[in-house]
Formats: C-alpha cells, sequence, structure tokens
C-alpha cells in the first residue's frame, strides 16, 4: 500500500538519493546533527513554511493527548519544546511534562522558551533516545511526538518504546506529516514542499542539506491507514487517526490497552 509517486514529481527526493545513512546509528548522528544545526533557525521556519498551521496542529495533537486524569505527559523527539509546551499549557498548573531528545542543540533553543515562560517547575528536558527511553514502564499518563517519526531509524520499534512507557488506558499521539490524498491537492501540495521548501530552506540557513532532506524524509512515509497499522502492531489499542488541511498532517491516537483487554 505504498503511495503512488509522480503528482508533482516530488517524489524524486529520498533518503536514499540524499545519501542519509540506512544503518542506525548513521541514520540517528546525521539526524541529531543536521537538527543541532538549525536549531536557531527552526521554530521560524516551521512558522513560515507551514503558514502557522504547525502551532494549530499541536494544539490539535495537545488536546487529544490531556483527556480527565492526565497529569504525566511525555513529548518524545522534543526539540524545540513547542508540543511539550502546548500539552503543559493545556494541562494547567497539575501538569508536568518531561520532553525528551537526542539532539542537545534543539533542547537548549526549548528551554530558553521554558525559562521565557516561566514552565519550568513544570515542563523538564531530558537527553535521551525515542527508541530506548530511559524512562520505567507506565511512568507517564500518555506520551505525545510531533513531526518525529519521519526521521526515527525503527519505526515500530519507536511506537513500541511510546507504548511502554504509558500506563494502562493512556494515549500514545502522533502528529505527523502525511501524503495528501486529493489528486490536484497532492500535486500543488508536491511543487510547494519538494521545489518551493528546499529553496526557502536555503535561503534562511545558507546552505542545501536540512530542507532537502525534509520532504525527502517524507516520500517513503507510511500513509495513515499504514501508520495506524504500524501503530497497532507495535501493541496500541483503538488506533484513529484525523487529517488535517487535506491530509498534508495526520493526528493519530492509539491507547495503551487495558489488561482486560487482551
Ligand atoms: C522535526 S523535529 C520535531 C521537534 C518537535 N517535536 C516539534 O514539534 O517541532 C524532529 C526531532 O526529533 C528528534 N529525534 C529524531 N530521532 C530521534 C530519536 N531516535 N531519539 C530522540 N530524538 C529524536 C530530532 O533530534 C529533532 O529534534
Amino acid at each position: 500500500m505504498g503511495r503512488q509517486r509522480g503528482v508533482g514529481d516530488g517524489a524524486a527526493l529520498t533518503l536514499d538519493k540524499l545519501g542519509v545513512p540506512k544503518d542506525r546509528e548513521g541514520r540517528e548522528r546525521y539526524v541529531r546533527e543536521m537538527f543541532d544545526s538549525i536549531s536557531h533557525r527552526y521554530d521560524l521556519l516551521n512558522r513560515l513554511l507551514s503558514f502557522g498551521q504547525d502551532v494549530l496542529w499541536r494544539k490539535a495533537a495537545a488536546a487529544l493527548a490531556c483527556g480527565d486524569g492526565v497529569e504525566r505527559v511525555l513529548d518524545v523527539a522534543t526539540g524545540t519544546g513547542d508540543l511539550a509546551l502546548e500539552v503543559a499549557r493545556r494541562l494547567g498548573s497539575r501538569g508536568r511534562v518531561v520532553g525528551v531528545d537526542f539532539a542537545l542543540g534543539m533542547m537548549r533553543v526549548g528551554l530558553a522558551k521554558i525559562e521565557r515562560e516561566g514552565m519550568a517547575a513544570r515542563v523538564r528536558m531530558v537527553g535521551g533516545n525515542g527508541l530506548a527511553l530511559p524512562f520505567g514502564d507506565g511512568a507517564f499518563d500518555a506520551a505525545t511526538t510531533a513531526f518525529a517519526a519521519r526521521n526515527v531509524a525503527d519505526l515500530p520499534g519507536f511506537f513500541r518504546e511510546l507504548r511502554r512507557v504509558v500506563r494502562p488506558g493512556g494515549r500514545v499521539v502522533c502528529l505527523e506529516l502525511s501524503h495528501p490524498s486529493p489528486a490536484l491537492w497532492r500535486w500543488l501540495y508536491e511543487l510547494y514542499f519538494y521545489h518551493a521548501v528546499p529553496r526557502i530552506g536555503r535561503l534562511f540557513i545558507g546552505r542545501s542539506g536540512p530542507y532537502e532532506y525534509l520532504p525527502g524524509s517524507l516520500t517513503d512515509f507510511p500513509d495513515p491507514v499504514r501508520l495506524a497499522s504500524v501503530m497497532a502492531a507495535a501493541g496500541l489499542s483503538r488506533v484513529r487517526y484525523r487529517l488535517e488541511l487535506g491530509g498534508i498532517a495526520a493526528i493519530h491516537v492509539g491507547e495503551v490497552p487495558q489488561p482486560a483487554d487482551g
């Protein structure tokens, strides 16, 4: 059920063609160094390239994560902390959020925002790998992750880890870019995403690489139906998703089964 290539011909950019290492260690080093190298421009480019939509998508993801009885939330691959902060704002003073990431430069930008917002008592940043989280089983009421799944070397393993650290009955919420399906919308979107975005990125960071990687990381990423089945295979139940802006992004939600669910 791979995605059809060709419309807008954006799909020509792949991680293989960009020379991203295939082995886990090499890929993680590449991803970590790349995000650290753009950390100073990351938030600005997110707002610009998504026309501010990323903010609304994170708000929607935070709302889906913060149901009744949710107080402790882990934001995996938190980067500059925007989703962690959004979750903390939504939880209010009862909430405690931990953001975990392996790119320390990204987290440094996040820490400055946390300080500026006076949220240091509620949001903590921890260095760590999403594929081997430094937390015990069931330590959190919910886990969130935004724009990270495309970057991990082992997608099933990533969701198994998210599932592991959430208590039974808790939610795992994944916000990620996706593949719009209406043909005309997809064609327009791919023209923008695969052709304009790399140019705008180059303009702002002064070199090519990261903003070729961004569309390249989407090309072979599973469509929403397949992503839902990856999450279900990782042991999450009642997996569902909603599409944002005609499928440019998708928010998936899965639940950690209660023992009685089998
Ligand atoms: C596109 S950024 C998303 C940041 C943030 N979640 C947001 O909403 O803007 C992807 C982040 O995932 C992190 N990342 C990728 N793979 C990771 C892994 N295996 N463990 C921890 N962090 C990872 C990168 O360091 C980067 O900060």
